[in-house]
């Protein structure tokens, strides 16, 4: 198909796109969860093990392909692996990079909408504002209460989750406001809206940091005391396997990583530009966003408050409880308590916003690429698929936490474990390295192709083969009808990607005989 794809207007617009792309409620959520929850110090050095083993070798895995697509038209993993592999099952695996992104923003979008709700009670003061007293579980009592009748978890019922209708329609708006970006296109939406949003997040977590940094409690507890939690390191941890999947998991997670969505944003280079240095540069300004920043807001603020063991326990009791319990109950200790909440909040929206776009755009890419459909209309069938499917994550208890499971975690390092072998054994190594280097404006230490080539791929096969070992068993063992739900729409899309890449295929030879 002769294609006329669009392009990244300028280098900077690229850089804060993938910057977009990567700088989520991964780094601001996610990252001080694991982080607390596996130790602090502990976790740290798997963490950066797996930055350097796994993280940067994938990312330039991811944007190697990438550009390689775009350069023949194709922006997914679908025709990659397809190009690359030269076998028929090839185009059905490469799906796995448009549909594994596709569910994660099934439920990404509903919790970005969470944040953009939370911001708005923060201002206007509708989040409870206790003063402390009492054992921290006590305290934060009435924040938890808050969030969960926010999201409808503390109803009866043991299937069904009833949230308030301001929740469906900050659901709504989020959403409305996702497709409104993606339909701009990929420089006049996502490059414009990172362009303003990056920096945007950088001042808002900056403020933060200096708010947090000055805090402290009756107790003597100030800033110190978090980064100590954090950066002191705990070299006993390093044989402990969940501490290594829990930093693996998260540098896929963050650096967007196995999704198969940097692969997509990679495709709209302009021709011959450099991939090494601007796949570094991406991952570089996610690391100190993730790092630097969403390592010492939320566990900082947290540890001066509560101190390090309830921290640790906050961040155990569950995923949202850091973010959404413990710092609006910070924040009511504080005075302009309510504009922190807000710039939190906000801060978490733009990272979200920012991230679930990305994540988004390698289906609009599929269906734009290999169905010939105009943006508008690729935009409008995926924003159906997403508010439809939604309504499970919205409607059913734990169908978020199993789809997060196989996708956000199992998924992604399965898929990372595919384009590794991919690239560096199926496209043959030494063409894969040329490739990598085409156009380079960093020369890319030697030592990094046998990582690629070996390191990376064993380390993902060593993290599957422990997660199957592990958790597999106990996971099967759950078998309630919401987990059935879930597993039965995860199902549901894999069918429907394999039908849909059967029809691509099928219309594009019509086309090919067609052309003669
Ligand atoms: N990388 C994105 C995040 O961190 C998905 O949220």
């Amino acid at each position: 198909m002769v294609q006329n794809r669009e392009v990244w207007s300028t280098r900077l617009g690229l850089i804060l796109a993938v910057a977009g792309n990567a700088i989520g409620l991964g780094n601001f959520l996610r990252f001080p969860v694991q982080a607390a929850d596996n130790g602090g110090g502990a976790f740290m050095i798997p963490y950066m093990i797996s930055l350097i083993l796994l993280g940067i070798p994938l990312v330039w895995v991811e944007w190697t392909l990438g550009r390689y697509g775009g350069e023949r038209g194709h922006g997914t993993a679908v025709a990659v692996f397809d190009y690359i592999w030269k076998k028929p099952y090839a185009k059905y695996i490469g799906i796995l990079g448009v549909m594994i992104p596709l569910v994660v923003v099934v439920y990404y979008v509903y919790i970005e909408s969470w944040t953009l709700a939370f911001s708005i009670f923060s201002l206007i003061g509708a989040v409870p504002h206790e003063h402390m007293n009492g054992s921290a579980a006590e305290y934060l009592k009435p924040f938890k209460d808050f969030l969960l009748s926010f999201i409808g978890a503390n109803s009866e019922s043991p299937i069904f989750l009833n949230p308030p209708l301001s929740a469906y329609l900050f659901f709504v708006i989020t959403m409305f406001l996702n497709a409104y970006i993606l339909y701009r296109g990929v420089s006049a939406g996502i490059e414009k809206v990172a362009r303003f949003a990056m920096p945007t997040i950088f001042i808002l977590a900056i403020i933060l940091l200096i708010r947090v940094f000055t805090m402290t409690s009756p107790e003597g507890r100030n800033f110190l005391d978090g980064l100590g939690f954090l950066w002191n390191p705990d070299f006993s941890a390093l044989t402990d396997p969940k501490v290594w999947l829990a930093a693996a998991g998260q540098i896929f997670f963050t650096l967007s990583i196995g999704f198969g969505a940097i692969l997509t944003y990679a495709s709209y280079l302009k021709p011959k530009s450099d991939v090494a240095l601007n796949g570094l540069a991406g991952a570089s300004v996610n690391e100190f966003a993730e790092v630097i920043l969403g390592g010492s807001i939320a566990i900082t603020a947290s540890v001066i408050f509560f101190g390090v063991m309830s921290t640790q326990e906050i961040a155990h009791q569950g995923a949202f409880n850091l973010g959404f319990i413990a710092m609006p109950a910070i924040f009511a200790n504080t005075p302009l308590g309510e504009l922190f909440g807000f710039i939190w909040f906000l801060l978490l929206f733009f990272a979200g916003i920012t991230s679930s776009i990305a994540l988004s755009q390698p289906a609009v890419a599929f269906l734009e690429d290999e169905f010939g459909l105009e943006r508008k209309k690729a935009v409008l069938y995926l924003s159906i698929f997403v508010f439809v499917s939604a309504h499970l994550v919205i409607f059913f208890k734990g169908v978020l936490d199993e789809l997060d499971f196989w996708v956000g975690t199992v998924g992604l390092a399965l898929f990372a474990f595919l384009e590794a072998v991919l690239f560096m054994w199926i496209f043959d190594s030494k063409k894969a390295w040329e490739e990598l280097n085409k156009y380079a404006d960093i020369k890319i230490p030697h030592i990094f192709y046998y990582i690629m080539k070996y390191v990376s791929p064993l380390f993902i096969l060593i993290i599957l083969t422990t997660w199957v070992i592990n958790d597999l068993p106990g996971k099967l063992e759950q078998s309630s009808l919401n987990v059935w739900i879930a597993r039965g729409f995860l199902i549901f899309t894999i069918i429907l990607g394999i039908i849909l890449v059967k029809k691509a295929w099928e219309k594009r030879e019509q086309r090919k005989v067609k052309n003669g």
